[in-house]
């Protein structure tokens, strides 16, 4: 298959975890058939739906990815924020892009310490820990501190969070820094308060959704805020 990464080991280990992703995928189908609605954010949702979603990868697909990898290497990127980890898929070439730039950090989040747990180990299989700052806890806590400027923010995580995201990372994205959201067109309004920001002139971005499966949002920050 062909891919950005050539590292191969990165390339095994990201082919491995795509796989468990997408047999996952099938699982959360079927859930949302039975009429589960999509993850809003655990203040929101009953133990059942934070149960279900404990062991689930919900990962950024490869096309999305390869992508951002992509991005992050014409950008030159060094400084990274992503919320939401998982299981470090996306950090894993987030963390491969900065390697390749020749170094940086990427800062990431999650909630689950379980799910951080086995992304540490991932990212100690392949000598990317050194690049990976992660954080485990609620994101609107855990990134109150970064103030440096930011390249790039990666927004994968459920959908009502990133308006809070947004208010506190998008001061500090640097001017021709660039955010990403996945999935903005699935359910677009539960990403109001995150398109309201980036719309909003007076935040510097100028933005559009990439025709990726559900929608990749790009936005660039056009003019220092
Ligand atoms: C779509 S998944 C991230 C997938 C990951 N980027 C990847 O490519 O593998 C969203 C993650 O956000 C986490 N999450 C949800 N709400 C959170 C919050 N308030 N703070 C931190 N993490 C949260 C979930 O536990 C879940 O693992």
């Amino acid at each position: 298959m062909n891919t950005v990464i050539e590292n191969s080991a990165l390339r095994s280990l990201l082919e491995r975890l795509h796989a468990s992703s997408d047999t996952q995928d099938r699982e959360i189908a079927a859930y949302y058939k039975a009429g589960a609605e999509r993850p809003t954010g655990f203040e929101q949702e009953g133990s059942a739906g934070r149960e279900f979603w404990r062991d689930k990868f919900v990962a950024l697909e490869r096309d999305k990815a390869e992508f951002i990898y992509a991005l992050c290497r014409a950008m030159r990127a060094r400084r990274i924020v992503e919320a939401g980890t998982s299981f470090g898929v996306s950090t894993l070439y987030l963390a491969a892009a900065l390697r390749d730039n020749g170094g940086g950090l990427v800062t990431t989040c999650d909630i689950e310490e379980s799910k951080a747990e086995v992304a540490r180990g991932h990212f100690a299989e392949v000598g990317l820990s050194d690049l990976i700052d992660l954080r485990v806890g609620d994101v609107r806590h855990t990134l109150r501190d970064i103030d440096e400027p930011v390249d790039l923010l990666v927004l994968d995580i459920w959908a009502p969070i990133t308006a809070d995201i947004i208010a506190l990372i998008g001061p500090h994205v640097r001017t021709g820094g660039v955010v990403v959201a996945d999935n903005i067109t699935a359910r677009r309004d539960r990403y109001a308060g995150l398109i309201a920001y980036l719309a909003d002139c007076s935040n510097g971005f100028t933005t559009q959704t990439l025709a990726f499966e559900g929608g990749l949002e790009l936005a660039v920050k056009t003019q220092g805020a």
